[in-house]
């Protein structure tokens, strides 16, 4: 007799046992936002149920994670408008909001990995990632600025840095000045795939720093390409970076499998505020179930060959693992 080809009917527990896409908390980090000022917690507009903390406010969200059993954050400095300048010199300030604010959160949440965003354009009084000349960016000479910027996040605490630029050269000059300067076990996670895109819109609102002129697509990627994901991918390993990150995450999901097949280092995905906020709206709206659509780009995201996944959802995320739901 022959068999009859059949698909698996899977039961709950069947169903669970033979998953082939498995993720666990540890995998995630929350994005956070931190600002200047004194007992401040105020919702993003745009991104509804996201806050930015002043520091003294921190704890409240740190908790909440802590309770959830997500371990690891990317944080994010606003400082105030009146401390930008032409060369984003408060990004690398001792008594910067991200370098005061590391000190806080390790002095109180020492086992909590700390990941610092490090970029120019939440600083720069224009809003772009690099120095200008004229109306042009700077590669060059923003490489100092950034690794001296990197360098005081890990003097403050930070267990990691992550680089968001795209200047050509940054990962080395980084690396070469952490080395120098004896942080040679401090890892970096490079955006080395980050694509000029849309879905960034509420994030600038956020942080305050969308370009005052022109755009970022003179050093962000074009989104019609492909093979150019792989080749910034292996600079940055090149120069020695530890985790590649490929940003936004859901349209791009074909360059996070293919950098994953292609690369020998963990490899994240960011699913960017654009994302968060579409989903934010359309389960407002009572067009989409907001927990049913997390959890299914949640395992999207990992499937494609993401290990590591940096969400504004990783809370939910972590409870959702919890329940069983995903995971
Ligand atoms: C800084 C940076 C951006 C994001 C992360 N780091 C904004 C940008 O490049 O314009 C976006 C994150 C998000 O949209 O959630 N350069």
């Amino acid at each position: 007799m022959e068999i009859r080809p059949r698909r698996l009917r899977q039961t709950p527990a069947l169903r669970r046992m033979v998953r082939e896409t498995r993720m666990d908390k540890a995998s995630l980090i929350y994005p956070i936002f931190v600002r200047e000022g004194i007992g401040i917690v105020e919702e993003i507009p745009s991104m509804e149920g996201q806050f930015r903390y002043s520091i003294d406010r921190l704890p409240q969200a740190l908790e909440e994670l802590q309770r959830v059993g997500v371990g690891s954050i990317m944080l994010f400095g606003i400082p105030e408008e009146s401390a930008k300048d032409e060369a984003g010199s408060c990004a690398y300030a001792r008594d910067g909001i991200i370098q005061r604010a590391v000190q806080d959160i390790k002095s109180r949440y020492p086992e909590l990995y700390v990941i610092t965003d490090v970029c120019l354009c939440e600083y720069t009084s224009h809003g772009h990632c690099g120095l200008l000349k004229g109306q042009e960016i700077d590669n060059d000479s923003t490489l100092e600025i950034l690794a001296q910027t990197a360098l005081s996040h890990v003097q403050a605490g930070a267990d990691m840095v992550a680089p968001s630029d795209m200047m050509d050269g940054r990962v080395m000059a980084i690396r070469s000045l952490l080395d120098a300067q004896g942080y040679v076990t401090t890892p970096i996670m490079s955006y080395a795939v980050k694509y000029a895109s849309s879905f960034y819109a509420p994030f600038r609102d956020a942080a305050g720093s969308a370009p005052s002129f022109g755009d970022r697509k003179s050093y962000q990627m074009d989104y019609h390409n492909r093979r150019e994901a792989l080749k910034e991918a292996a600079l940055d390993i090149k120069e020695g970076a530890d985790i590649i990150m490929v940003k936004p995450a859901l349209s791009y999901l074909d360059i996070v499998r293919e950098v994953a097949d292609q690369v020998q280092v963990p490899v994240a995905a960011y699913s960017v505020s654009g994302e968060y906020a579409m989903i934010k709206a359309g389960a407002r709206l009572g067009y989409v179930e907001e927990s049913q659509m997390i959890c299914e780009i949640a395992a999207g995201v990992y499937r494609a060959g993401a290990s590591v996944y940096l969400t504004y959802f990783a809370p939910q995320i972590a409870k959702y693992m919890d329940e069983g739901r995903i995971g």
